[in-house]
């Protein structure tokens, strides 16, 4: 049987990374992948995944789950042990505001959300600052876990920040999670290898699904014996699955032909940055991989709106308000030919600069 693989044209769709779709040459890599009972630890694809990326990060193991969510849930489920509990946290990371209170119905953990002192990363004195050492007066749930971002909304959380606070951390006896959902992107932004970036870290989340391109799929990283607790409880979730090579084999083919693309879309989005800006729109925070996010206040947001409108009409979607900002999101899908439509449509909407 010939199989027919329909090639994805345009995505010319900002409105996150995750709406990257699988590439031909990605279909082919699933639809050959070998396969076997990942339950029963015998599907090669998912075992050469989870070594690839262990290798990667520099650690012992890791654990091929269906999403981050799930990777950052299984990760505070197999740090914590009894309530009272509570993670400290950035007070905007994804793993407080958008996974639906999972640590308070998985974990039974209270989070601590912390608004970082820079207004961006959380820096050690953040950390300090909010740690819960002293239940002797009872009413607290004692800080258990420390949980990180990196990237933030596209911003590089900086790698002596991330030491300090593991320092910190690993002090009071504290374990640290990453999520890493984008650390391919810190790492192709700035060159620090995976592994550096995580070396302090107790246990990382690596997103297969965001920029990488992958259709679903997450990596939680760390010892041997926090993957096989997390494994239990993947399993306990529902989350324990049986040919997943297929999804496996997208993530290695990820590996070697997305990844390295990621520096030119970081490139585009420097330029879709330097050239709104030009024109008149603001950035509400640095550009440094492959996010653009762009004041909607009073001044800004009628230019945006029609912004949005006007590029729709052209095959161009965008749209997506985060954190009362315009979200542009650039992935491996979008072409510079899109790059040069928003910018030339922005430029007919007459901001001015001044
Ligand atoms: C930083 C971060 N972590 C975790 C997730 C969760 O990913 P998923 O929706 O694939 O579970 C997201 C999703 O956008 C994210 O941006």
């Amino acid at each position: 049987m010939q199989v027919q693989i329909n090639d994805i044209k345009r995505n010319w769709d900002f409105r996150s990374d995750t709406v990257t779709k699988p590439t031909t040459g990605m279909m082919a890599a699933m639809l050959n992948a070998p396969v076997g009972d990942s339950v029963f630890g015998e599907d090669p694809t998912v075992l050469e995944l989870e070594s690839r990326v262990a290798k990667l990060c520099g650690k012992e193991a890791a654990l091929f789950c269906a999403s981050s969510t799930m990777g950052n849930q299984l990760a505070i489920r197999a740090h914590l042990h009894s309530p009272p509990e509570s993670i400290l946290c950035h007070a905007k990371s994804h793993i407080f505001q958008y996974e639906s209170g999972g640590a308070s119905l998985l974990s039974q953990a209270m989070m601590l959300p912390v608004t970082p002192s820079n207004s961006i990363n959380l820096t050690a004195k953040d950390v300090e600052d909010n740690l819960i050492l002293d239940n002797s007066f009872c009413h607290k749930a004692p800080t258990k876990l420390v949980a990180l971002e990196n990237t933030f909304s596209g911003v590089v959380m900086p790698l002596e920040d991330m030491q300090q606070i593991a320092a910190l951390a690993h002090g009071h006896g504290i374990p640290v999670h990453l999520d890493g959902s984008r650390l391919w992107n810190a790492s192709a932004a700035t060159g620090i290898s995976i592994a550096d970036y995580v070396k302090d870290m107790d246990s990382v989340n690596l997103c297969l699904s965001k920029g990488m391109g992958c259709p679903v799929g997450a990596l939680l990283v760390g010892s041997t014996a926090f993957i096989d607790k997390a494994r239990h409880f993947r399993k306990v979730f529902g989350g324990g699955w049986r040919q997943a090579g297929i999804l496996a084999a997208a993530g290695l083919y990820a590996i070697d032909n997305i990844w390295p693309t990621m520096k030119h879309s970081h490139q585009q989005a420097r330029r879709l940055a330097d050239g709104m800006t030009r024109m008149g729109f603001t950035l509400v925070l640095p550009v440094e991989t492959n996010m653009v996010l762009l004041a909607l206040d009073a001044e800004h947001k009628p230019a945006c709106e029609k912004l949005i409108d006007m590029l729709k009409t052209e095959g161009v979607i965008l749209g997506l308000v985060y954190e009362g900002s315009l979200r542009l999101v650039v992935h491996h899908q979008i072409d510079d030919t899109c790059i040069d439509l928003v910018l030339s449509t922005a430029s007919k909407l007459g901001l001015s600069s001044n």
